[in-house]
């Protein structure tokens, strides 16, 4: 179906992975991803610096594109992405990134000892997305105008935490496509999950940037920050009462509400708070009354006017 797969759609379906690259190098990816990419874009001159089973060097083969691929693996020049240039320029960039630790690289995928600089044995997450930055600007920077980074990565759940490795990593270049590539073959299929409320990951994602100026790099830099809503003006009473609710255990009088809410933002811009507060536990559904001045949160799913006795 060319929507799924032959065609390059927004979502990449191949189950088959082709001959290209090495079958058994875990993290290897179909060389149907960069086919399709390379037969739609068009490069002239192709670098992929994380070419692992060198996938994407048998694909430029077969297309007769001029490549280079480098690797941190010695096979492929002991090319170090965090210490060392990018020593020729390009039109495209192939980069498929190590997934933080999933698949450990250096001294488990290929013989060796751990290498400081590998992708795959930062400590922490913030860490690897510390160094995955460092290693898109240098992609990006060896790009000629007009030339395209594709980055191919995944997301990560691990006890319970899901890393957003797409969300949290820094943005180089105008974003042209977001493609989802649906996974296959992978090692965790055979692993049997003893949580059955897990939801599986089967797609990776593929995105594709396109190196616009020769000075000026549009970028999108993450950040992650805690915002207290109690210092926030906009949000509604109703919001305001029922987090003070839940801080208060789903039970409270109307003086500890008070108390609670008292020097929220919002109780500074008006002077009646007081009476906003009682004015919500009395009229919204969530709040039920049950003795003179006190209020309890209602149980999600027992009160509902959508619920069929
Ligand atoms: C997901 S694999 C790429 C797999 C490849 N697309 C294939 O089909 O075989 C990521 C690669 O990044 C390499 N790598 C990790 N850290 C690196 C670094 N600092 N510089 C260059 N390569 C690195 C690893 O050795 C690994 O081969």
């Amino acid at each position: 179906m060319d929507r799924l797969g032959a065609k390059l759609t927004t979502v990449m379906n191949f189950p088959e992975r082709g001959p290209y690259g090495d079958s058994s190098y875990r993290g290897n990816c179909s060389g149907y991803v960069q086919k399709a990419l390379f037969e739609h874009y068009e490069p002239k001159k192709v670098i992929d610096p994380f070419c692992g089973s060198n996938t994407t060097g048998d694909v430029c083969l077969e297309l007769r594109i001029d490549h280079l691929c480098l690797d941190l693996n010695p096979r492929y020049g002991g090319f170090d992405i965090l210490s060392d240039e990018i020593p020729e320029s390009c039109d495209f960039v192939f980069s498929h990134d190590a997934y933080h630790d999933i698949i450990n690289y250096s001294g488990a995928v290929w013989a060796g000892d751990p290498h400081p600089n590998d992708l795959s044995r930062c400590e922490t997450y913030g860490e690897f997305i510390q160094k995955i930055n460092i290693a898109h600007a240098k992609m990006y920077n060896a790009l000629r105008k007009g030339g395209h980074l594709a980055i191919l990565t995944g997301d990560i759940k691990r006890k319970g935490q899901f890393y957003s490795i797409i969300k949290d990593m820094d943005f180089y270049g105008k974003i042209q496509q977001h493609i989802i590539k649906l996974q296959h073959n992978c090692f965790s299929d055979n692993i049997k999950y003893n949580n059955p409320k897990l939801i599986p990951i089967v797609h990776e994602h593929l995105l594709i940037f396109r190196k616009d100026d020769h000075y000026i790099i549009r970028g999108k830099i993450t950040k992650t920050i805690d915002i207290d809503s109690r210092t926030r003006t906009k949000l509604s009473w109703f919001t305001v009462v029922l987090n003070a609710m839940e801080k208060l255990g789903g039970k409270a009088s109307l003086k500890q509400l008070y108390n609670e809410i008292e020097g929220h933002a919002k109780t500074q811009t008006n002077k009646h708070w007081r009476e906003k507060i009682r004015q919500v536990v009395q009229t919204y559904k969530d709040f039920q009354n049950i003795d003179r001045g006190i209020y309890r949160l209602v149980q999600l799913g027992k009160n509902s006017a959508t619920v069929v006795a």
